[in-house]
This record gives structure tokens, sequence and C-alpha cells, in this order.
């Protein structure tokens, strides 16, 4: 399985930021890690269009394809502008923008209808820790989250603990491995032996000092990364640490 290191720009950069885009390219010509940018929806097409080895995904898409959605963008449209990827049900989505189980599946059934990969994110929230339902909550929204057909086609998912990300906090390296264990039985449980293959990242608050530690972990298969994916020089150490790994 090709490792990926995934930077989720969130609503950050305009055209004068792709020029990290190009820096990061320049730094691993020929990396055997996949190298992800998920750039604002205004950067994919020109994104998409630079040279090196870079590859371009999209942080959201609607459930459906066309139709009376005012502002949306469809999986087909981020298709068109050359992305591969799409992120589906951050937990910022899912707090701010109402996204539930049923809708991440949509969404990731559009996503891969239409060839892309969709990176789904689940994650529990500071108080399901604190209840000791972090386990219980993970089984829930990978259940809820995963149509029964999910694994014939490629799929990624992203443990990203909802009080990880931005804090500078993450989980001891037992918690991580047991999560991601627990995802990787339970994706064998439901999908069988196709799913080994499905790529598990982690994600929050990553960062070059802390991403060998979190990459030497079994399960662990990559990292989807947010503030520190914004700059080419920061990115760059955690796809290091990745090659390495
Ligand atoms: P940070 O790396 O900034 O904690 O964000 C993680 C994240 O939300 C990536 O999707």
């Amino acid at each position: 399985m090709r490792k990926i290191a995934a930077g989720n720009w969130k609503m950050n950069g305009t055209s004068s930021n792709l020029s990290e885009i190009t820096l990061l390219a320049d730094r691993h010509p020929k990396s055997d890690v996949e190298i992800l940018i998920c750039p604002p929806a205004t950067l994919l097409g020109n994104a998409s269009r630079l040279p090196g080895s870079i590859t371009i995904g999209a942080q959201n898409c609607h459930t459906s394809q066309s139709g009376a959605h005012t502002g949306e963008i469809s999986a087909q449209m981020i298709a068109e502008l050359g992305a591969k990827y799409v992120i589906i049900g951050h937990s910022e989505r899912r707090a701010n923008n109402g996204e539930t189980d049923n809708i991440v599946k949509k969404k990731a059934m559009v996503v891969q209808k239409e060839g892309l990969t969709p990176i789904v994110c689940i994650g529990e929230s500071l108080k399901q820790r604190e209840n000791g339902q972090t386990i219980a909550i993970i089984k829930e929204q990978l259940n809820g989250s995963l149509s029964s057909d999910a694994a014939k086609s490629p799929i990624v998912i992203a443990y990203e603990p909802v009080w990880a990300i931005g804090t500078g906090h993450i989980p001891s390296m037992s918690e991580i491995s047991k999560v991601h264990e627990f995802c990787r039985k339970q994706l064998q449980k439901r999908f069988g032996d196709i799913a080994v293959r499905i790529p598990l990242l982690y994600g929050g608050s990553v960062k070059g000092s802390n991403a060998a530690e979190i990459f030497a972990l079994k399960n662990v298969n990559g990292a989807l990364v947010g503030g520190a994916s914004l700059k080419a020089d920061d990115f760059s150490q955690i796809v290091k640490a990745l090659e390495d790994a």
C-alpha cells in the first residue's frame, strides 16, 4: 500500500500560495509516498496544472452530481479540475455544517462513482474520550459513514480526534495504535481481506517533531495534516518522516 502524506489547507490560501506546492514538488521529485495537497476549491484547477509530483484533492463536495444547490460543488466538477481525492466528513464539517454519518456515506459514494478517492474522516470529541466512548464512537462512525460497496473502489480513512485538531495535543502513541488497530479489524470484519489495502491516516497536530514516532506505529499509513501543511518547509519534514518510516 502506498503511504499518504495529505495536507488539508482548510479555508487558507489564494493563488500566491500555489508556490508552496511547487516548492514541495521540488523537494520531493521522486517520492514513493503519495503527497497530496487539498487546497480551497478556488485553487483546484490551477494547483492540478502545476508541474511536479504533488497530487491535488478537494475538501468537500455535495451528495448530488448536479441540481438546484446554490453555492455547492459536485464530485464531477472536482474531477474535471484534475483533483484525485476528496476529504469527506471532516469534523469541522460534521460540527459546523450538520454532516451526519449518512450524509458522509452518500458523499463518499458519489466521490467513488466519479473515480475519485474519498478520505473519510472519523474521530471522537474530548467529552466522548473522557467518557470512555472513543472506540464506540469510532465504530459507529466507521460503520455509518461507509456503504457496503465502499471497499470495492479506492478509499482512505482518516482518524482525527477532534480535540487534537489545531491544539498541539495528540493522543499517546498507544492510544493512536489502539484506534488504528480497531479500525483495521473492523474494516476486515466488514469487507474481508481487501480491507488490508485501505490506508489509515492519523490527523490532529501532526508536525515535523512528532511525525516519525506516529509513522512508526503499525496500521498508521500516513497523515492528514492541517496547519503544518501550509508551508512547504514544514510539510516537507512530515513527508520526509513518512518516506523514512
Ligand atoms: P492540524 O494539523 O492543524 O491539527 O489539523 C488537522 C486537520 O484537521 C486535518 O484535516
